[in-house]
C-alpha cells in the first residue's frame, strides 16, 4: 500500500480526529455551584488515563461565546466553577438524545426537559446523573490543561452506579460490552454523511 500526505491544514484534518476518537460516546452532566442550572455535554473525547490511582480525563471546548468561537461550550463554565462532573455511558437507544445534548447549549435549553431523560440523585458530587444510562461515574476534578481550544480535566471516579445487569455471573454483560451496543464517534459522523 502506498502512502499519501494528508494536508495538515485542510478542513480534512477535523475528520482526521474524528478518524482518531475511538472511545465511547458519553453524556457528561454538571451543574452550578445554586444548583440552578443542570448541563449535560455529550462528549466523544473522555477516556481513563491512569489505573493507580484510578483517574479519567475529559477535554472539553473552552472558547469564548462572545466571540462565536465553535469549541464554546457552556459546560466547560459549570466544571471549570464546580470541579467536578458525572459521567454517564448511554446505548444506541439514546441516539436522538445525544444529538440533541451535541448540538444546543445547556444555559439556553433545560437539557433534561428536552430530551426527556430522567436526573438522578447523585451521592458524592452536587450534578445529577442520567437514570436512562447504564453506567454512571461520580467524578471531581484533581487538575487541568488547557490543550488549545479545549481543556482538558483530569477527575478521580469517586462514586459509581451501574445497571443492575451489566454483571452476570461475575462477568460484564454482551449487552453492554458488544460494539453493536455501543456509540462511538464514527457513528455520528456517518449518521451525519459528514466523512
Ligand atoms: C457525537 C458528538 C461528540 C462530541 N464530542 C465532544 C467532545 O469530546 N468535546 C467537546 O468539547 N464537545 C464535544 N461535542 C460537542 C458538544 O457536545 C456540543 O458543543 C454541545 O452543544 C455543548 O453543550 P453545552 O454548551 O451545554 O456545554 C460533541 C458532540 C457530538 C454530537
Amino acid at each position: 500500500m502506498s502512502k499519501i500526505n494528508l494536508d495538515l491544514n485542510s478542513p480534512n484534518v477535523l475528520k482526521l480526529a474524528w478518524l482518531l476518537s475511538n472511545g465511547q460516546i458519553m453524556l457528561l452532566t454538571s451543574t452550578n455551584k445554586e444548583k440552578t442550572i443542570n448541563g449535560i455535554i455529550t462528549l466523544g473525547w473522555c477516556n481513563p488515563t491512569s489505573f493507580e490511582p484510578f483517574l479519567v480525563i475529559a477535554s472539553i471546548g473552552s472558547g469564548g461565546k462572545e466571540t462565536g468561537d465553535r469549541a464554546y461550550r457552556y459546560c466547560y463554565s459549570l466544571i471549570n466553577e464546580t470541579k467536578e462532573f458525572g459521567i454517564n455511558v448511554p446505548t444506541p437507544d439514546l441516539t436522538e438524545a445525544i444529538v440533541k445534548i451535541g448540538t444546543s447549549h445547556s444555559n439556553e435549553v433545560d437539557k433534561f426537559k428536552e430530551t426527556g431523560l430522567t436526573p438522578l440523585h447523585a451521592g458524592k458530587i452536587s450534578a445529577p446523573l442520567i437514570e436512562e444510562c447504564f453506567l454512571n461515574v461520580e467524578c471531581k476534578v484533581t487538575d487541568q490543561f488547557i490543550t488549545g481550544d479545549h481543556t482538558v480535566f483530569v477527575a478521580e471516579p469517586v462514586q459509581v452506579f451501574v445497571n443492575d445487569d451489566l454483571i452476570v455471573d461475575g462477568r460484564f454483560s454482551d449487552k453492554y460490552v458488544n460494539k453493536n451496543n455501543q456509540l462511538h464517534m464514527g457513528d455520528f459522523v456517518s449518521m451525519w454523511n459528514a466523512w
